[in-house]
């Protein structure tokens, strides 16, 4: 039923710590009643809603489905005995509230999927036996070039149960498993089909963000977007480097309260026939990077957000 990842609410104990970090990150930002909302530039779809509170906690994940899934949706919920909430937030959404099995809260819309953005397309790539920028420079203007994130990617969360997440996720949600690793990660695509993940699980002691993920045209705007906010003085989080599970060129920063963002370009896509699709199910460090700059730090995989 889920085809598609809206954006995600974050409370934080200081608004404009953030608005200066995700707008130094590409975002921009507006306020939004006492909130800060962010989007893409050019783009018409918020992605990240900062709410003032106590401690840096992940709020909410919105999501999105079509009528259909919508109806099937209700029918699997009430089967689950989860009920629907009222709003927790005061944030002008449409759609259902409702918990998962850890207490995270979820809001799924009757909502399209985020048309890809085709008003500047990257350059062409010279591989080799497939050479098709030919007759003119990469992009003379590379040296200003900035990062501009298209869109919210994805986003892995913390998880006391990997495996009730999972179960939850595919078989009330209706999401697909891409990769795993035991109970200690597991990637989940929507149930159409598309990016390799759209939401993952890492284990955890308590519920948390690891990662919100943007998408940027190449890998230039990866390490201009990384370097611009380490030359910032922000922290480094893992980087640069290509993942096994999903494929994609990352590098990820730490937001100034501990969790990471994620810069990344060319990640796997899965189509709504994945027959030809071979999960993996291997230990975690088999799916991390197929080369990364260095090797992950050790804090890479720590929960950086308080418990309730
Ligand atoms: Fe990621």
């Amino acid at each position: 039923m889920i085809r598609s990842l809206l954006h995600v609410g974050m409370t934080v104990p200081d608004l404009e710590v953030g608005r200066a970090f995700y707008e130094l990150f590409g975002l921009e930002s507006r306020p939004s009643g006492t909130h800060l909302v962010f989007r893409c530039p050019g783009r018409d779809q918020d992605q990240l809603r900062l709410m003032p509170g106590s401690k840096k906690r992940l709020a909410y994940t919105s999501l999105g489905t079509n009528q259909e899934g919508m109806d099937v949706l209700l029918k699997k919920l009430e089967q689950a005995s989860v009920p629907l909430q009222k709003a927790p937030f005061d944030v002008p959404l449409d759609g259902i509230w409702f918990q998962d099995p850890h207490g995270d809260w979820l809001n799924v819309q009757v909502a399209e999927p985020i048309p890809p953005a085709t008003d500047k397309l990257p350059p062409e790539i010279n591989a080799h036996g497939r050479y098709r920028r030919v007759g003119r420079a990469c992009d003379p203007s590379s040296m200003h070039k900035k990062a501009r994130p298209i869109r919210l990617g994805h986003l892995i969360k913390f998880s006391p149960d990997v495996l009730r997440s999972v179960d939850f996720y595919t078989n009330v949600l209706g999401m697909k498993i891409s990769d795993q690793s035991f109970d200690i990660l597991a990637f989940l695509r929507g149930s159409g089909g598309g990016d390799h993940h759209m939401v993952a699980f890492a284990k955890s002691s308590h519920t948390g963000l690891h990662h919100v993920s943007f998408e940027v045209a190449d890998l230039d705007e990866i390490e201009i977007g990384a370097q611009t906010l380490l030359r910032a003085g922000y922290k480094d989080g893992f980087g640069l480097g290509r993942h096994i599970g999903g494929s994609n060129y990352f590098h990820y920063i730490r937001d100034p309260w501990g969790s990471l963002v994620e810069y990344f370009w060319d990640i796997d896509v899965i189509g709504e026939d994945d027959s030809d699709w071979v999960p993996l199910n291997c230990p975690p460090e088999e799916v991390t990077a197929v080369w990364a700059a260095t090797p992950p730090p050790h804090d890479f995989v720590l929960n950086f957000e308080e418990p309730d």
